[in-house]
């Protein structure tokens, strides 16, 4: 056999001993909505890329996607899969503490909804989460929500008069729409699109980096910065398999975890920054002047309402944050 040839043959066979016994791995399977391309898929891979190289490789993680955010937490829950990075839209059907988030012009901006979420009182909630069966790991998010449809542009309370509008599995933002007009239809983020090319639904309200990773510019044709509500994302995990962990990868997974954080916050402010201009560019029909007095004051009757059912007390904390 040629030199050259008898090299390469004895490298390969002798390569598994220069790279030592094979490292047992354990897996990590993390479901989250969207395309890994997105700012869910930011928060997953952020992670992932961390967690593995931290534990030098002794945990892969499996990202999977799943667009029924409320399938993925039951999964959690009974232990199918290991995490999830979901919005909050069904969170408040399993910890319903969580629901405060979900109230409509709660947060100023981004900076008002990360101070508080990951402050004390982000974290009190998070700990609320075990009672539930489920761990609450950390806050990432979706961003500002606004409206779309194929019928006509928004600009008041008055134009979603009659609309029927898809939103999440979220009782405050049913509450929301139907208070203002509208005809709110619940369901999961997977049986969007055929709705609305079926017009089951004529709209439906998300951030701008959701509508841009799913191109929903080709099933709604208008687009008002509506700015209605703050939409938290939260990594959630099952309690077996954070408690599983020593306490070294617990600490790697903290890491892990606020690396996601930072990948996911990031990509939402990029993809803010320049979704609008991308829409317009794919013909959608944007409206920047809404006349954002006329929802709030529209939704007095909801905003009464959730004083008394959610705590008024932290409401008041929230809001009142500098
Ligand atoms: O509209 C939803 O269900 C959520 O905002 C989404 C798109 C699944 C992202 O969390």
């Amino acid at each position: 056999m040629p030199l050259t040839r008898r090299a390469a043959l004895a490298a390969v066979l002798l390569a598994p001993l220069a790279a030592g016994p094979a490292l047992a791995q354990t897996q990590i399977t993390i479901q989250h909505a969207l395309p890994v391309n997105s700012h869910t898929g930011a928060a997953a891979s952020g992670f992932k890329e961390a967690f593995e190289r931290l534990t030098n490789n002794r945990y892969r993680v499996v990202l999977q996607r799943n667009d029924n955010e409320r399938e993925m937490i039951e999964s959690v829950q009974i232990g199918t899969i290991d995490c999830t990075v979901t919005s909050t839209g069904p969170v408040g059907n399993f910890v319903p503490e969580v629901r405060i988030f979900d109230v409509p012009f709660l947060f100023r901006d981004r900076a008002h909804a990360h101070a508080v979420l990951d402050g004390e009182i982000g974290q009190s909630v998070l700990k609320r989460f075990e009672a539930r069966g489920l761990v609450g790991v950390i806050w990432a998010e979706n961003g500002f929500r606004h409206l779309t449809n194929s019928r006509r542009e928004v600009t008041s309370p008055a134009d979603l008069r009659g609309l029927k509008v898809r939103t999440m599995e979220n009782q405050v933002h049913m509450r929301a729409f139907s208070t203002l007009g509208a005809l709110p239809t619940p369901m999961a983020f997977s049986e969007l699109v055929p709705a609305l090319q079926q017009g089951t639904v004529d709209g439906q309200e998300n951030p701008i980096p959701v509508i841009v990773a799913n191109n929903l510019n080709q099933v709604q044709r208008y687009m008002s910065l509506t700015a209605h509500v703050y939409s938290p994302q939260v990594i959630i995990c099952n309690p077996g398999t954070v408690g599983r962990l020593s306490a070294a990868d617990r600490q790697h997974f903290m890491t892990a975890a606020k690396a996601g954080q930072k990948a996911n916050r990031d990509r939402v402010a990029a993809d803010d920054a320049g979704g609008v201009e991308e829409l317009r560019r794919r013909g959608m029909q944007v409206t920047t002047e809404v006349d954002s007095a006329a929802f709030r004051s529209s939704l007095a009757p909801a905003f009464a309402e959730w004083e008394r059912t959610l705590d008024a007390a932290l409401l008041k904390r929230i809001r009142d944050w500098q």
